[in-house]
């Protein structure tokens, strides 16, 4: 986020003479009115910071306000509010950071008559119409590298190690990171599993000589017989579930399959911490610069959007309203199975 902020700072200042001011915590500092003017010297040093100097929320949808009733909570509209924050300040146009939520946000914004600019940002990847949202590659990488260090004690004590990713209702976190860290089994919310065909899985590793594995799970993928793992409920957040515990679940329901002990490990917001990547550094770029452009020629109701190599815009009406989720049938899939990888949908007996 904050690469992605100084390259908008940036682009508007030193490009385009734009004047830009900051909200803090997403929508609720232009609820609130909370604001900071940004210039170059503030955005000057931050590329290789994660997170946002601004602050961020995922709780605050204008258009749902939670407010205490005497007959309990009530939800009210204050996206007015918005609109008055954005004409006291000069506002022309907001630049929007997020993922879907955020996006649905800005795209009511923008009915309204607001000019508004999406930049895709979320681990998950899961924005329709773009092929990679900023912060999926950090986020990547970073399972990557934990699930590389969980093959050393997976391999020395023969255990099956389960490791638990984010990603919502969208696997690409565990498939990727499957696919670089060489996860043995990779579960994911688009490809129900069972237990007999994961245990399977393990076990002709072991008839290979390999007495130890690695589970990737995503936070998103349903229990056999117990359906999605809900850690929270988050009342009054536009996305109020909040995932978590599968790995646990999963881990204590193979130990009874396999002779190996399973041990679990939930990467959380691991995930989401620390320095971007240099891919994720030049996307923020890309997209910071891109987004701005869009506003310089009188684009609104647009998002920046990664398509192949290229740097392209999506109308946000246009955009599918369910999240973008990995292809059961694609290629990645597909490449992912060829070279062994374990999805636990197999019939009994298919694993080799
Ligand atoms: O959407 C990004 C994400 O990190 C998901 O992968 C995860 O399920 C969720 O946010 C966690 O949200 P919170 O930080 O509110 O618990």
């Amino acid at each position: 986020m904050n690469a992605a902020l100084r390259a908008v700072v940036k682009a508007a200042v030193a490009r385009h003479d734009i004047r830009v001011t900051g909200f803090l915590d997403g929508f609720a500092g232009l609820m609130g009115d909370r604001a900071r003017p940004l210039g170059f010297d503030d955005v000057s040093g931050i590329v290789a910071l994660g997170g946002t100097l601004l602050g961020a929320s995922n709780r605050d949808d204008p258009f749902r306000v939670p407010t205490e009733q005497p007959g309990g909570p009530a939800y009210v509209d204050r996206s007015d509010a918005v609109l008055a924050t954005a004409a006291r300040h000069g506002i022309e146009a907001l630049v929007v950071v997020g993922g879907d939520g955020s996006l649905t946000i800005a795209r009511r914004l923008e009915a309204k008559g607001l000019a508004v600019v999406g930049i895709p940002k979320t681990i998950d990847n899961d924005v329709p119409g773009t092929d990679i949202t900023l912060g999926f590659d950090s986020a990547l990488t970073i399972a990557t590298e934990a699930i590389d260090r969980l093959h050393t004690t997976a391999a020395s004590h023969h255990r099956v190690m389960v490791v638990e990713v984010m990603g919502r209702q969208a696997g690409w976190i565990a498939l990727e990171a499957g696919l670089a860290a060489g996860g043995d089994v990779v579960l994911i919310p688009e490809i129900p599993f069972r237990y007999d065909a994961v245990a399977a899985g393990i076990l002709a590793r072991a008839r290979r000589g390999r007495r130890f594995s690695i589970v990737v799970i995503a936070e998103g993928a349903p229990c056999p017989g117990g359906g999605t793992v809900v850690r929270q409920i988050v009342a009054g957040s536009p996305e109020p579930v909040r995932l978590g515990g599968v790995g646990a679940v999963v881990s204590h329901a193979l130990e009874a399959l396999v002779p190996f002990e399973v041990r679990y490990v939930v990467l959380g917001h691991v995930q989401r911490g620390g320095s971007p990547t240099p891919f994720d550094r030049i996307l923020a770029a890309r997209f910071g610069a891109a987004a701005v452009s869009a506003l310089a020629e009188g684009g609104s109701g647009v998002m920046v959007a990664l398509r192949g190599s290229r740097i392209e815009r999506a109308r946000l009406a246009d955009l599918p309203s369910e999240p973008r989720c990995v292809d059961p049938l694609g290629e990645r899939v597909a490449a992912a199975r060829d070279i062994g990888t374990v999805f636990g949908d197999e019939p009994p007996g298919a694993v080799a």
